[in-house]
């Protein structure tokens, strides 16, 4: 029964698969969120557009990994590509100080909408864009190519950008300039946080024995990906070609690439595997 509505829901346009599996998370985690007040003001599924999962605690976790690994301070000026509902920038209200700064973008209206609504009155200074570029699961209608977007920031005014579970969701050419945009808007110094599903050989042995939860099929380019009708559902690239488009767009990975449960074993709690990428201080290349 589940495998039957699991492929008829494939069948629908990327939007309403989107929505109706939201309302159904939403329903299912509605007894725990009535019961945990912490809980209780989570934005909608079909509005938050992360997921599953706890709200709150997913946005405490990535904190503590900008924290851990990216040197936030309260000075800190974050930029939070593909931003969602607002789940990073939440727990920055109370993080960043007068002397910080925060930029968020995402390609869903709903979501923006839901930002400013929910934290834009705490923090008048926090800026939530709406981005209309075209991702095929997100937002098929947007005006511009992801390979085209120009992020809403000044050169090297960032100290930390992050995108938690947006490259998952994004083809090769449009991670790289994206990595590129990123890169042009951290300081000498700053770091860039990402997750993707990244693959090894090994992982994709792992993958075709039946190992990942997450169903990957190949598609091309050496990519795998959930539902080759809408490849953005969920894209997992080699390892080899993720890295090459770090050091292209002039980032580096120091600390190479802690991997997530998504495909145990894996190095650390969260879900998709983590990329620290640092743009290297001024005058340490030659
Ligand atoms: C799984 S959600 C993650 C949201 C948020 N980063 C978080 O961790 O809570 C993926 C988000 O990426 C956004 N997105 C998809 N493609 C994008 C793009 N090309 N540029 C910016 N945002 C994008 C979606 O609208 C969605 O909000």
């Amino acid at each position: 029964m589940k495998s039957i509505l699991k492929s008829a829901a494939s069948l629908l346009p990327p939007a309403v698969r989107r929505a109706a599996s939201g309302a159904v998370l939403d329903l299912a985690s509605l007894p725990e969120r009535l019961r945990d007040p912490d809980r209780r003001d989570e934005p909608w599924q079909t509005l938050h557009n992360v997921g599953g999962g706890d709200f709150a605690a997913a946005g405490r976790h990535n904190l503590d990994l900008l924290t851990r690994y990216a040197g936030l301070t309260p000075s800190s000026r974050v930029l939070d590509i593909g931003c969602g509902a607002g789940r990073m920038a939440a727990p920055l209200v109370y993080v960043l100080g007068a002397n910080g700064g925060y930029v968020g973008f995402d390609v869903s209206r709903a979501a923006i909408r839901a930002c400013r609504q929910r934290l834009g009155r705490a923090r008048p200074d926090f800026r939530f864009v709406h981005a209309d570029v075209r991702n095929r699961e997100y937002r098929a209608s947007g005006a511009v190519a992801e390979t085209a977007f120009v992020f809403p920031t000044a050169d090297g005014e960032i100290d930390i950008a992050m995108a938690t579970s947006v490259f998952s969701h994004m083809r090769l050419d449009s991670i790289a300039h994206y990595l590129r945009e990123a890169a042009r808007s951290l300081k000498p110094g700053g770091r860039f946080l990402f997750t993707a599903f990244a693959l090894t050989e090994e992982r994709v042995a792992r993958i075709e024995a039946g190992r990942s939860p997450m169903r990957f099929k190949p598609w091309k380019d050496g990519a795998w990906v959930v539902d080759p009708r809408s490849p953005e559902r969920a894209i997992a690239h080699p390892l080899s070609a993720l890295k090459a488009a770090t050091a292209a767009a002039g980032l580096d990975l120091p600390n190479g690439v802690a991997f997530g449960c998504w495909l145990p074993p894996s190095a650390y709690s969260g879900g998709q595997d983590l990329f620290i990428a640092v743009k290297p201080p001024a005058g340490s290349r030659p």
